[in-house]
């Protein structure tokens, strides 16, 4: 049966994934959702009366949760037609000032979960299978008060980028998608709201449009998806400027 699995399915951004996915992929009949609050994939679960929902709530910064999802695979061996590496976390501070639990959940999350997702998933996708990333714009340049989570951003995206050759012969297409802020529980999660000038005059990214837009791009086998012009303006402006200038400017 074709599968999709969606990490961080809870809330945000994933929670739209899991909306929108029957209108880009018809033909996805069952939806794996993962994130630590059970109730809340429930809660998701119950809106999707037509498709097989199974939640499993892992804590996927706990390794035992590799283990259980290794174990479910190889025993249902499903067709991964889609994987959505979505759940991650950003915290605002500086490193040295912060716990350190909190600095390295960021690398758990965003760089081991995704990687070991991905790398499990992986063996049970077929030609026309596709993996989407959730990246973000703070993966163009280094964000000073949020070094860990633009630099675990930017191995999001260059994974992609690698990944999306590695599996061209296997027919197997890899997307990134790299939002500007959006209106998420990411921003009271990571103690951004209100103490972040660059936050709070940044133009915001609508998570409708952009899960939208990113299952389309995942469709369209494309490799970088980048919504509103103004990133997109941001992420050339990026390539072409010293990086040690452009960490001047980006800092949050
Ligand atoms: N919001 C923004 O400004 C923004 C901008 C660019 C990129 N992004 C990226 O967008 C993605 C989605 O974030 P969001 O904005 O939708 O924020 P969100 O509402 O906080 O969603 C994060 C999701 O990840 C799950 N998650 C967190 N820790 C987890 C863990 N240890 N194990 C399993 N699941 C876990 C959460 O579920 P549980 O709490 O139930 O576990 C939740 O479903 C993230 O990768 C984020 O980096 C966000």
């Amino acid at each position: 049966m074709k599968t999709a699995i969606i990490t961080g399915a809870s809330s945000g951004l994933g929670q739209e994934f899991v909306r929108q996915l029957a209108d880009v992929f018809p033909e996805i009949e069952a939806y794996w959702l993962i994130a630590r609050r059970a109730d809340r994939l429930e809660e998701v679960a119950e809106s999707l009366p037509d498709k097989q929902v199974e939640c499993l709530p892992l804590d996927l910064c706990d390794l035992m949760s590799f283990s259980t999802l290794q174990e479910k695979l190889t025993a249902e061996r499903p067709e991964v037609a889609l994987l959505i590496n979505n759940a991650g976390c950003g915290y605002l501070g500086n490193l040295g000032e912060m716990p350190t639990a909190t600095q390295t959940r960021m690398v758990d999350l965003n760089l081991r979960a995704l990687t070991a997702v991905t790398n499990m998933a992986i063996p049970f996708m077929t030609r026309g299978s596709r993996i989407l990333n959730v990246s973000s714009i703070a993966s163009f340049c280094p964000n000073p008060r949020m070094t860990v989570y633009s630099a675990s951003k930017a191995y999001v995206s260059a994974f992609t980028v690698g990944l999306a050759e590695e599996l061209k012969p296997k027919g197997i297409t890899v997307t990134a998608v790299c939002p500007g802020p959006m209106k998420t529980e990411f921003l009271d999660a990571g103690g951004i709201t209100g103490n972040s000038k660059t936050f709070a005059t940044l133009p915001y990214c609508d998570q409708v449009r952009v899960a939208g837009g990113a299952l389309q791009a995942a469709k369209a086998g494309r490799t970088i998806y980048t919504p509103r012009l103004f990133y997109k303006f941001y992420r050339t402006l990026a390539k072409v400027t010293p990086v040690k200038l452009m960490v001047k400017l980006a800092k949050t």
